[in-house]
């Protein structure tokens, strides 16, 4: 028997994969998507999201895609997850292959003509919106950046031939400031904050009815949310893990709900950790 099935629940609900399905709509979140999807249906070109390690950038890239999935085939979304290349060959390559571009070149010039070909014949002839989205934003290099600053220089009178969607820590914005010309194309540029403490205690509650939560008392008290969402200050990576190991807290005590003093001795035992 696995240990959320003893607390009711069908399904591990703290669980720190990316899974839209247990996307909750926070005020920060929510936002983002709203902007972004309007940004890329306008096809206004390069929309970057910043927020800081674990506040929710790759869940967010998945729900994007998948909520474009369900209303139209005209969008047609690719994704590099990790844009650490050795070189600007290596880069503009990979970016053929995430294009599914079947030609092989021998230069990077190449690579580069190959790939604009690929936008027209898709944006022009075929009308889609050819979506780009780089998560881990932050490891590209200046090169790269470069490489697709110039993609987004490809573009009709009306609209981008490229849709640029670029997810990325907090230390990505001290190195596109010193590119100033790539600077200057962000259409849109949003940071995800932490959430707040209402946003907490939504995301726990729908994650455990996600998992099957039907218990008559909350599995949480209201307490005991508003100390995890002190402690971890509305990080949602930090929230998913303390709730885990609060979990396992209960089940090695017994207990049938997690109160304010579980949360507390959780933390006192982990804070060493957290220095
Ligand atoms: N809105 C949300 N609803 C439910 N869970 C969320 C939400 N946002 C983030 N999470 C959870 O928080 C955890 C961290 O999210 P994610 O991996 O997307 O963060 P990140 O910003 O990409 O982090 P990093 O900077 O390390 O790449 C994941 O377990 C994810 O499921
Ligand atoms: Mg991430």
């Amino acid at each position: 028997m696995e240990y959320y099935e003893e607390l009711g629940l069908r399904k591990e609900p703290f669980s720190t994969s990316p899974d839209p399905d247990f996307f909750f709509y926070t005020r920060e979140h929510k936002e983002c998507i709203q902007r972004l999807e309007i940004n890329i249906r306008m096809r206004r070109g390069l929309s970057v999201i910043l927020g800081d390690v674990g506040t929710g950038k790759t869940t967010l890239s998945r729900m994007i895609i998948k909520l474009f999935d369900t209303f139209s085939s005209q969008y047609d979304f690719h994704l590099i997850l990790d844009p650490a290349f050795e070189s600007e060959f290596e880069f503009v390559k990979n970016l053929a292959s995430v294009f599914n571009i079947k030609d092989t070149a021998r230069s990077t010039f190449e690579y580069k003509m190959l790939v604009e070909n690929f936008l027209f014949k898709k944006a022009v002839e075929e009308n889609k919106v050819v979506v780009l989205v780089v998560d881990e934003g932050q490891k590209l290099t200046p090169l790269h950046i470069e490489a697709l600053r110039t993609l987004l220089n490809y573009e009709t009178n009306e609209f981008k031939l490229l849709q640029l969607v670029i997810l990325a820590q907090m230390e990505f914005m001290n190195k596109i400031k010193r590119q100033p010309n790539f600077l200057d194309r962000i259409s849109l540029g949003y940071v995800i904050n932490p959430i707040n403490e209402e946003d907490t205690v939504g995301m726990i509650q729908y994650r455990l009815k996600k998992a099957g939560y039907r218990g008559k008392e909350p599995l949480f008290t209201k307490e005991a949310v508003s100390k995890i969402h002190q402690y971890t200050q509305g990080y949602p990576r930090k929230i998913i893990q303390f709730c885990h190991n609060v979990l396992v807290e209960i089940l090695r005590n017994g207990d049938k709900q997690v109160k304010e003093e579980t949360v507390v001795s959780v933390i006192r035992r982990e804070s060493p950790w957290h220095v």
